[in-house]
């Protein structure tokens, strides 16, 4: 699984306690990635680390699982979009799972000071075009360390076999 955006958030922490052995982070941060690596300590080396724009050049082998949560929403040019989702789809198998969390319709117009882009299901839809079935779809109201409370809407689609 690649967990795209992935900065220093501890969700590779809990896959790595599971076992896995095939979870890769990405992201444009290098600050982020190495306070990732640092708090694993040696069980870093059980995970690929990807130093990367997103809409940029890289490569990965192909995987089960696409998470993303709140780095897609920062695409606000339509041609990183259209880059991010050919990386999407060079990556993910077919029958595979994509999860994506963006600030939803009645969240906040910027994420860490910056311009973003809002969603529901239907419009993360929209961004994959063909070829994915929505399978679940939620909303969060994320209360972050300052008390303020973020509206989030999560989805996970699955990529169609054929
Ligand atoms: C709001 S943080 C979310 C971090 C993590 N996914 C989480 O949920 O805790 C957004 C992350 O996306 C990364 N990011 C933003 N734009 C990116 C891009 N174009 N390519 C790769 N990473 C990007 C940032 O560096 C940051 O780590």
């Amino acid at each position: 699984m690649v967990d795209v955006g992935g900065g220093d958030s501890r969700l590779v922490d809990h896959l790595v306690s599971r076992g896995l052995r095939c979870v890769t982070v990405l992201d444009v941060s290098a600050a982020a990635l190495a306070r990732s690596r640092t708090r694993l300590g040696e069980l870093a080396h059980r995970v690929r680390w990807i130093e990367a724009d997103v809409t940029g050049p890289w490569t990965l082998s192909p995987v089960d699982v696409w998470h993303d949560r709140a780095a897609f929403h920062f695409l606000t040019d339509a041609g990183d979009r259209a880059r991010y989702v050919a990386h999407l789809r060079d990556s993910v198998k077919r029958g595979g799972t994509v999860i994506i969390g963006t600030f939803g319709l009645d969240g906040p117009e910027r994420c860490s000071g910056l311009p973003i882009c809002r969603y529901d299901a239907a419009g993360i839809a929209a961004q994959l075009g063909e070829g994915f079935t929505l399978a679940e779809t939620m909303t969060d109201a994320h209360r972050t360390p300052t008390g303020a409370v973020q509206s989030f809407s999560f989805s996970r689609f699955v990529r169609d076999v054929s």
